[in-house]
């Protein structure tokens, strides 16, 4: 039986949490694999808008949720959240959501520093969600993090704290920002671990135990794959791999576990911070497409910048990210346009390139290569068939296919989880 792994094929808030909800039905445990709570997911079912951070989509559905350990998680804030889902009604308990005892900690001092040093980067900085994901990804890969296995260690977080502070306040006092007390940072993880440990085990063996029992996994990726450390728009990048490859090591499970790959896209395009952004509209078109997408960060409330989409870049994305399939969203945003552009290319000094390259300077010479498509009249907005989409719209998408060259699989028409039109089941081999 096939699992299902999704992931981001732009810079994020394609409609992750919309696609992994709906598609939650069908599995039996859903499972985060990297990022923190720098990731918002917004989740509209009938009157109830569930916005989730660190916890698996899946929990809305009562599915069983798992953090694996490629996710580096801020304690307080999954408390947080836990307690505001809680409120909402939902069920979280140590039944339903495990988390990987092995995962890294994000701590104060990684929030710290993640906005010192921005507030140094001046002009150049990355508008990154403050949140201490660099930095905590940084010491997971130093050995210096603190995990949450560590919680139950209160000698073992004495001197780990005292490696960790060594570092960080030397960094801290160096960019003139306040610096951390280890008794504070000590009473503080002591006074968390009883609320945290009861929901940390570890998670492998768990997958492990689901697997043989022939479980559907669903695996929820955050973020996208041009976000992704190594084949993102560098610098201007999250710090942990997005690309589908990453569900296996983020989670303690074999790559032949990732199973079929759905990559999620908005029908056109957005992103969060500083960077690239070839086909950025500055205009009256990219503010209509903010209004209508209500295009705000759901992290940080940021205005998101919006553009056409660019079939060049998710093509790329579906290259390195493995994508098999590909979510569309946010086609109803488009509706009543009477033209849409695609990107098809880039000019970077007067050369054409197919793809985005490498280098920092040329992405951000790169001038977008357009091809125009007639827009559509009618309404897209709520259709749950291909029979309701106007043939212009149905156009669009076809093209798209074609420029991609991945089949799109899933069409989403609203916020609302049921708003959707599958053309093809993930889960059936
Ligand atoms: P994620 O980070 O990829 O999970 O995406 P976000 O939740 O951050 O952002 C997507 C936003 O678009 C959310 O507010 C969703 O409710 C909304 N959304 C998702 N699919 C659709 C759609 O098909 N049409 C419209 N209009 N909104 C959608
Ligand atoms: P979801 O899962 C959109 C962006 C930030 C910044 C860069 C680095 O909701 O799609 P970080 O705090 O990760 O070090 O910031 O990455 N970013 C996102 N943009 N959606 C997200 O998550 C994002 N997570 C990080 O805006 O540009
Ligand atoms: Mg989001």
């Amino acid at each position: 039986m096939a699992n299902v792994t999704i992931i981001g094929a732009q810079w994020g808030d394609e409609g992750k949490g919309k696609v992994v909800d709906w598609l939650a039905s069908r599995a039996d445990i859903v499972v985060r694999f990297q990022g923190g709570h720098n990731a918002g997911h917004t989740l509209v079912v009938g009157n109830q808008t569930y916005k989730l951070s660190l916890l698996p989509s899946g929990l809305v559905r009562g599915k069983l949720g798992l953090i694996g350990n490629g996710v580096v998680i801020d304690p307080v804030a999954l408390l947080a959240e836990i307690d505001r889902i809680r409120a909402q009604g939902l069920s979280i308990t140590p039944e339903t959501l495990r988390i990987a005892d092995n995962a890294p900690l994000i701590l104060p001092v990684h929030a710290a520093l993640d906005r010192a040093r921005e507030a140094a980067r001046g002009e150049r900085r990355i508008g990154t969600t403050g949140r201490g994901i660099g930095p905590a990804y940084e010491d997971k890969v130093a050995r210096r993090a603190i995990r949450v296995c560590d919680l139950a260690e209160p000698d073992t977080l004495d001197w780990r704290l005292d490696e960790l502070l060594l570092h960080h306040n030397t960094l801290l006092a160096g960019l003139g920002a306040p610096t951390f007390e280890k008794a504070t940072l000590l009473a503080d993880l002591l006074a968390l671990a009883p609320r945290i440990l009861p929901y940390a085990e570890p998670i492998w063996e768990r997958l492990a135990q689901a697997r043989h029992e022939n479980a559907r996994i669903l695996f929820e990726g955050a973020q996208a794959v041009m976000l992704d450390v190594d084949h993102g728009t560098y610098p201007f990048v999250t710090s942990s791999n997005t690309v589908a490859g990453q569900a296996a090591a983020g989670a303690g499970i074999g790559p032949d576990a990732v199973g079929r790959v759905l990559g999620i896209a908005k029908a056109y395009c957005t992103r969060v911070g500083s960077g690239p952004f070839p086909t950025e509209l500055h205009d009256a078109t990219g503010q209509l497409l903010g209004e209508r997408g209500h295009e705000f960060g759901t992290v940080t409330g940021r205005p998101r910048r919006c553009g056409w989409f660019d079939a060049a870049l998710v093509r790329q994305a579906v290259k390195v990210g493995g994508i098999q399939g590909l979510a569309l969203t946010k086609l109803d945003v488009l509706d009543g346009l009477p033209a849409l552009k695609i990107g098809v290319g880039y000019r970077i000094n007067g050369v054409t390139s197919r793809h985005l390259p490498s280098g920092a300077r040329a992405q951000a010479q790169a001038e977008p290569i357009f091809e125009t498509i007639e827009g559509w009249t009618s309404s897209t907005r709520g259709a749950r068939s291909y029979a309701e989409l106007p043939a212009q719209a149905i156009k669009y998408v076809r093209r798209i296919e074609e420029l991609v060259e991945c089949p799109v699989t899933l069409l989403s028409t609203s916020p609302e989880r049921d708003d959707t039109i599958l053309m093809q089941d993930p889960f059936s081999d």
